[in-house]
């Protein structure tokens, strides 16, 4: 078993403990290094420059891998929030996403985890969790008013949506 940890769109890296840690590999698809409105620095420095749509590592190579992609889709280009989030294509969202999970579960060892953020501002999580391939093994109780998620999946077969949900989608 590895210990080897990806995200694949780290941006400024804001929820890590160790914004360095030696075991994880830092993406994204953008460097940035700016002042946002209110004077603070915003810098976005992957270690590899990659797209989450096509993530450049083997099968299996990862034991954990935490996705959080942008969340919003009607955001001014140079917002800071876009800035800071990056910004989701409005007509080609749902297949980058979909792209996205089917890329983390491939990157992912057999029985790895995947947690997966994300704010439902714009789009409600339902319709989020129908784009992978795997069932939400737990998470925030649905109902609850809150706009962050934290979603946890394992990559195993028993998780695993059968053909008939997928083509339900
Ligand atoms: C919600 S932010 C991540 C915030 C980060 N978790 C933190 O703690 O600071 C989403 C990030 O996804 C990046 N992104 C957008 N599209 C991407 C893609 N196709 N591949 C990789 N990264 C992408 C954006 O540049 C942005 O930095």
């Amino acid at each position: 078993m590895s210990n080897r940890i990806l995200d694949p769109c780290c941006g400024s890296r804001m929820f890590w403990a160790d914004k360095k840690h030696p075991d994880v590999i830092f993406g994204d698809n953008r460097e940035l290094d700016t002042t946002l409105c209110d004077g603070r620095r915003l810098e976005i420095a992957p270690d590899v420059l990659m797209d989450f749509r096509k993530i450049p590592y083997q099968d299996e190579f990862f034991r954990l891998v935490v996705f959080d992609p942008p969340h919003m889709k009607s955001l001014g280009k140079n917002s800071w929030m876009a800035k800071k989030y990056g910004c989701l294509n409005k007509d080609t969202w749902e297949e980058d996403l979909r792209k996205g999970f089917s890329e983390c579960f491939r990157v992912l060892e057999k029985n790895g985890i995947l947690i997966f953020k994300w704010n439902e501002s714009d789009i409600p999580l339902k319709e989020i969790l129908k784009l992978s391939e795997y069932k939400k093994l737990f998470g925030h109780p649905s109902g609850k008013r809150m706009n962050t998620h934290w979603v946890t999946f394992m990559k195993c077969s028993s998780n695993l949506k059968t053909m008939e949900v997928k083509n339900e989608k």
